[in-house]
């Protein structure tokens, strides 16, 4: 019996598919990744120094030196660094160094949820439970819209749509691992469901994965 056991979780940006991770490893106790953040911090690496964000081996080598234990959120949120990433995230040698990373992570016991575009269909491609979470992009839009202005920020909902759209275009149309559901994925459309909704959903499959051990 492997002694951790991993759930995949991929979506398009604002699916709901970190904040449904991060329900499932308070309630399992596992240990969570969120592997936007790897690409985040590399394209925040690269903008803090003033470098290209298109230059591949300078790119792969702030990836090779990336510490996982210390990641900040906080600093890694703003938007354009979400927009930097998702071009850093283009590079081939970029996503080995941070692949190779998230799977050491993926190990840890007793268990391990990974989130992000490509965790089960290259990352873990043997996870027991994979997800794929998604919403239609107007959703998608809204959640995000009602998220800046909870936070006093201010955002037209006709932007944030056109810029989801735009990431959606960019995370599916490249070549290296594009975002799609892996062949066994278990597909979460949560466009008509809350969050309560959609972690009981997931529950009730990762419970039963757990339970053919
Ligand atoms: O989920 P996010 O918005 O934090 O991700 C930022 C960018 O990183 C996203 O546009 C695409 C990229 N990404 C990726 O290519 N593969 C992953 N596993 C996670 C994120």
């Amino acid at each position: 019996m492997p002694d951790t056991f991993t759930i995949a979780i991929d979506g398009p940006a604002a699916s709901g598919k970190g904040t449904l991770a991060r329900r499932l490893a308070v309630h399992y106790g596992f240990h969570h990744l969120d592997t936007g953040l790897t690409y985040r911090a590399v394209a925040k690496a690269l903008l803090d120094r003033g470098l290209p964000l298109d230059d591949e081996a300078i790119a792969a080598e702030m990836a090779q030196n990336l510490d996982l234990q210390h990641l900040d959120r906080a600093a890694l949120v703003a938007h354009h660094v979400g927009e930097a990433a998702s071009k850093v995230a283009v590079m081939p040698a970029v996503r080995r160094a941070l692949v190779a990373a998230q799977r050491a992570f993926a190990q840890t016991p007793p268990g391990t949820i990974l989130d992000g575009r490509d965790i089960g269909t290259v990352v873990c491609p043997d996870a027991p439970v994979k997800l794929y979470v998604m919403a239609s992009a107007e959703a998608r839009a809204r959640r995000r819209h009602a998220e800046i202005s909870a936070s006093g920020g201010e955002a037209g909902f006709a932007e944030i749509l056109a810029d989801l759209n735009r990431r959606d275009a960019r995370d599916m149309g490249r070549t290296d691992s594009p975002l799609k559901p892996a062949d066994d994925a278990h597909l979460l459309d949560t466009t008509e469901m809350d969050i309560e909704a959609a972690f009981l959903a997931a529950k009730r499959l990762v419970d039963e994965a757990l339970a053919k051990r």
